[in-house]
């Protein structure tokens, strides 16, 4: 397959989500309209007959990604699809602090950045996508944090301990690195210490 030449590309360039939709629900929903069209534009144009194509997700494709719900939108495509599993940011996480993810019978919850700053914590809880740092407005001496940024990259950043203690580090980190490389992508884990 030859690569894009740069006129089309800008045809395919991948839109944004409508942010100022109040509706985050409906919002996401015509923008994954959005990205199928392009996908099945893109796919008409430049897979051959009985040819083949591959999407590249960060991570695995299951986590927090919507490239598998935005392909089955693409309704009566006569293609078959393989998904490939990848490493998830949880599994670099915690292979990084040398740590479980759940502790002994315990329950994990996996969560967002938004839904951790509208619901608090529950349980042990595995935060991403959290561009606003949710955890720096929780009061609660009983959790440690084992934060990640560039996971598995050679600029990952891991700092770890009592949240009370290290949060404001782990802010301060993050602007700096995010200065730095122009974007971040970081996930935590937020436990409650035992004993
Ligand atoms: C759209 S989700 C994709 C998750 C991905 N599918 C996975 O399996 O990890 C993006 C979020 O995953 C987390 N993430 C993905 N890659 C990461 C990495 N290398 N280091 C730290 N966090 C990462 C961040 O919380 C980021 O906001």
């Amino acid at each position: 397959m030859s690569p894009i030449p740069p006129a089309a590309a800008s045809e395919y360039s991948v839109p944004k989500r409508d942010a100022a939709n109040p509706d985050y629900g409906a919002g996401v929903h015509n923008w994954h309209d959005s990205l199928a069209a392009i996908f099945a534009r893109l796919i008409a144009a430049e897979v051959p007959d009985n040819g083949a194509c591959a999407f590249l997700v960060w991570g695995d494709p299951g986590l927090y990604d919507s490239t598998i719900r935005i392909i089955d939108r693409l309704d009566g495509a006569a293609f078959t699809v393989e998904i490939i599993p990848g490493i998830t940011a949880i599994q670099a996480l915690t292979a990084a602090h040398g740590i479980a993810l759940n502790r002994i019978g315990e329950p994990v919850h996996i969560t967002t950045g938004r839904k951790l700053g509208d619901e608090g914590v529950r349980s042990d809880s595995v935060v991403m996508l959290d561009g606003q740092t949710a955890f720096a407005a929780l009061d609660n001496p009983d959790l440690d944090i084992f934060w990640g940024a560039y996971l598995g990259t050679p600029d990952e950043i891991l700092i770890e301990g009592p949240l009370m203690e290290v949060r404001d580090r782990i802010v301060e980190t993050r602007k700096a690195a995010r200065a730095q490389h122009g974007w971040i992508m970081d996930t935590y884990l937020l436990r409650k210490r035992e004993g």
